[in-house]
C-alpha cells in the first residue's frame, strides 16, 4: 500500500496552477438556468424539519426561500426551542410519525443523526412525502438497497444532502474529467479530514430535555455519554462511520461523479487504520487509508489527512490557506484538483479552454435545496437521488468494512455483494434493537 507516494505526488504537483471558475463555464451554467425561481405564496410546498441540530436548522433556513416550514420535530426540547425561534409558525412535534400523518405536509427535511436516516426516510416515502435527507444517506449498504427500492416503488423524490454536486467547481471538475481533459483517467485521490481520537469518556446523567432511549433508535441501548450524542455521534461506529462516511459522503460522491460510476462501485477494497483507537473512546477509525480499484482499471485512494499530523503540517507549509481535503483526478495528460472554493489543474488551459458543444454534459444545479423543491414540482429526479446517495455512501461503508476486517475484499457492484465472503457479507446489515425494523414505522 503505497499511500506515502500518493501523498508526496499530491504535494509535489499541487499549486502549479490556481484558477477561479472560468467565464465560459459560468456562462454555460447561466444558459442552463440551473437556479430555480422562488415560488409564489400559494405555490410553496409545506415541509417538516425532523432533527433540529445545526444542519437541520440550516437546511430549514435554506428551504424557507422556496417552501414553508410548517412543522419541526426533535427529541430534545432545547433543540425544538431553537428551531421554533427561526420558524415561529411551525407546529412542534417530538414523534415524527404524527407529522407524517398530516396530509398538508408535502415533504420532510431529515436532519437526524445517521443511524436514524433510513427508517425515517422509508416511513416518509411510504406516507407519500418527498424527502431531503442529510448525508451519509444510510448506516449500512442493506439500508441503502431497501431505501432505493422504496423510492422507486413510491415514486417519491429523494434528494441526498451531498450538496457539493450543486457547487460549480465540482460540476466543472467532473464535467472536464468525464470529457477526457486529464487524458485517460488512471488515479483518484480523495483526502478527507482525520477524525478525533478521543476518550475514554465517562457516562453521565441523561439531560432532562432529551429522550435518550428514542435517540438511540435501532442501536443497542447504552448508558448516556455526552460525546456519543449531539454532533459527535459520527465518531462512533454504532451510529456512523467516522469521517470516512461523514466527509466521504461528500468527496467520494464527487469521485464517483467524475468517474461516471455513480450508479456503480469499486471491485476491490483494501484498507488499514493508521492509528489505533483509545479503549473507551470513539469507535470509528480516526486515521485511515482505503485503496479501491474499479473495473475500468482506475485506482482510488481515500485517506484521512490530519491537520496536526505529518500530512497536515506538510500541506499547511506548502500553502497555509489550502484545504486539507478534496478530490484529485489524475490521468495520462495531467490532473485536476477540486475542493470547496478552489479548483486547480496541472496546466491552466485545462480549465480555461471551453468544452466543445458536443461535450458530455452533467446534471446542472446551482442550489441543492432549490433543486429538491424544483423536483418536488416537476417530479424529475433530483441531482443526488436515492441511488446516487446510496452508491456514494456505499463506497464509504465498503471502506469501513475493509478497515474492520483488515484484508482485501472483492465486491460485485451489480449484485451489491462481496464475492464468496460470508464474513464480509454479514457486515452489509446490522441487527436492529427491538422493536425497530424496516417496517416498524411504515
Ligand atoms: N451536508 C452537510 O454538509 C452536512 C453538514 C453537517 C451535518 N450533516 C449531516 O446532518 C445530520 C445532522 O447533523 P448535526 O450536526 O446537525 O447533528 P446533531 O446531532 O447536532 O443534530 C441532530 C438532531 O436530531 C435529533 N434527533 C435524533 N433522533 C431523532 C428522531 N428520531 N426524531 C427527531 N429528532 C431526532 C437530535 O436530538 C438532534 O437535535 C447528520 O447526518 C450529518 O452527517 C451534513
Amino acid at each position: 500500500m503505497n499511500h506515502s507516494l500518493n501523498r508526496r505526488n499530491f504535494l509535489k504537483s499541487s499549486g502549479l496552477a490556481t484558477a477561479t471558475i472560468p467565464a465560459w463555464f459560468l456562462e454555460y451554467r447561466r444558459s442552463m438556468a440551473v437556479t430555480p425561481p422562488p415560488l409564489s405564496a400559494n405555490d410553496r410546498p409545506a415541509l417538516a424539519l425532523i432533527g433540529c441540530g445545526g444542519q437541520g436548522r440550516g437546511n430549514a433556513s435554506r428551504a424557507a426561500k422556496f417552501a414553508d416550514i410548517v412543522a419541526v420535530c426533535d427529541l430534545d426540547e432545547r433543540r425544538l426551542t431553537e428551531a421554533l425561534k427561526s420558524n415561529p409558525k411551525a407546529k412542534k412535534y417530538t414523534d415524527f410519525r404524527l407529522l407524517l400523518e398530516k396530509e398538508n405536509i408535502h415533504g420532510i427535511i431529515n436532519g437526524t443523526p445517521d443511524h436514524w436516516h433510513t427508517l425515517i426516510n422509508i416511513a416518509a416515502l411510504k406516507a407519500g412525502k418527498d424527502v431531503y435527507s442529510e448525508k451519509p444517506l444510510t448506516l449500512t449498504i442493506d439500508e441503502g438497497k431497501r431505501l432505493v427500492n422504496v423510492a422507486n416503488q413510491t415514486k417519491g423524490i429523494l434528494q441526498t444532502g451531498s450538496q457539493q454536486r450543486s457547487e460549480e467547481r465540482f460540476h466543472l471538475a467532473c464535467e472536464l474529467v468525464r470529457n477526457g481533459r486529464v487524458g485517460k483517467l488512471t488515479d483518484v485521490l480523495v483526502n478527507l479530514p482525520a477524525g478525533p481520537r478521543g476518550g475514554p469518556f465517562a457516562k453521565a446523567a441523561v439531560p432532562t430535555e432529551l429522550d435518550w432511549d428514542v435517540w438511540q433508535g435501532q442501536v443497542a441501548s447504552t448508558d448516556y455519554v455526552a460525546e456519543k450524542c449531539h454532533g459527535s455521534f459520527r465518531y462512533w461506529w454504532d451510529y456512523s462511520g467516522g469521517t470516512l462516511t461523514d466527509w466521504g459522503a461528500h468527496h467520494n460522491d464527487i469521485a464517483l461523479w467524475g468517474m461516471g460510476l455513480d450508479r456503480s462501485g469499486p471491485v476491490t477494497i483494501e484498507a488499514k487504520p493508521r492509528v489505533e483507537m483509545i479503549p473507551g473512546g470513539y469507535t470509528a477509525f480516526s486515521e485511515y487509508e482505503v485503496h479501491y480499484e474499479y473495473a475500468n482499471g482506475v485506482k482510488q485512494v481515500t485517506q484521512s489527512v490530519a491537520e496536526n499530523g505529518p500530512d497536515g503540517r506538510e500541506f499547511k507549509k506548502a500553502d497555509p490557506g489550502k484545504f486539507l481535503h478534496g478530490v484529485k483526478f489524475t490521468g495520462t495528460d495531467g490532473w485536476i484538483f477540486v475542493t470547496r472554493g478552489r479548483i486547480e489543474a496541472s496546466q491552466p488551459e485545462m480549465l480555461t479552454t471551453p468544452l466543445p458543444t458536443q461535450a458530455q454534459r452533467l446534471y446542472a444545479s446551482s442550489n441543492h435545496m432549490g433543486n429538491f423543491i424544483d423536483c418536488m414540482r416537476s417530479r424529475r429526479p433530483p441531482i443526488c437521488d436515492a441511488e446516487i446517495g446510496h452508491r456514494s455512501v456505499s463506497v464509504c461503508h465498503l471502506g469501513v468494512i475493509a478497515l474492520r476486517l483488515k484484508r482485501k475484499l472483492q465486491w460485485d457492484p451489480v449484485a451489491e455483494k462481496f464475492k464468496e465472503d460470508n464474513e464480509a457479507n454479514a457486515m452489509l446489515s446490522r441487527t436492529m434493537r427491538k422493536p425497530y425494523n424496516y417496517n416498524y414505522f411504515a
